[in-house]
């Protein structure tokens, strides 16, 4: 009998596969690649580190749904939602896309778990208020094989992530903060904040570039 009543229809929250099942149709073919690496290294990181891998490997998942979008599509997503933006943002709206597919993924894809919708959000970024499950997905997306390959630089992140994630998401923050000051790029305050905290949690050796 098909249900007539006012009650709200329940929406089982995705788990990692039907989030990749459902974001392929609308998501380029290497960014889903990408994707499927940063999950792979997630579930490395979030079961040495006893992170909830339900929560890690969600949040792996959805982080770049938006990331293959053009510019202009950003800002007019973040207009048409009256996002906050800094100037910054407006400038390089490739900052957006975390905020953005954390909005999306809530709104279309019945994404509901705070913990799962703010490591995306942040994950440009990273925030002081990550757990284990968001830094598995935050460094994981910054040292899978082809961003190292890109990046040589970010092995140092890698050899620290087997310890402790704190101590590579804090290399990783401080070494794009030294390649961007070098090409005289503003720094993300959020950025500044998360690599402030971390510095107080971990010390770690000096990186470079
Ligand atoms: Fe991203
Ligand atoms: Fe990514």
């Amino acid at each position: 009998m098909p249900d007539t009543s006012d009650r709200p229809r329940f929406r089982p929250e995705p788990d990692h596969f039907a989030l990749r099942g459902r974001m392929a149709p609308e998501v380029p073919t290497e960014m889903m690649a990408h994707i499927a690496r940063v999950v792979g290294l997630t579930e490395i990181f979030a079961r040495r580190h006893e992170a909830d891998l339900a929560v890690a490997l969600r949040a792996a998942q959805g982080h770049d749904l938006l990331r293959a979008l053009p510019k202009q599509d950003w800002l007019r997503m973040a207009e048409e939602r009256g996002l906050e933006m800094l100037p910054m943002e407006r400038e390089r709206p490739v900052l957006l896309h975390g905020p953005l597919a954390a909005l999306e993924l809530e709104e279309r894809f019945a994404v509901q778990n705070p913990l799962v919708l703010d490591a995306i959000r942040y994950h440009t970024t990273g925030h002081p208020d990550y757990g284990p499950e968001a830094w598995s997905m935050f460094v994981a997306d910054k040292v899978e094989e082809q961003k190292l390959a890109a990046w040589p630089a970010l092995r140092q992140v890698l050899d620290l992530a087997g310890d402790s994630l704190e101590a590579a998401a804090l290399a990783y923050l401080t070494l794009t903060e030294q390649r961007d000051l070098a090409m005289g790029r503003e720094i993300h305050p959020l950025a500044i904040e998360t690599r402030e905290h971390l510095a107080r949690r971990v010390s770690i050796p000096a990186v470079v570039l």
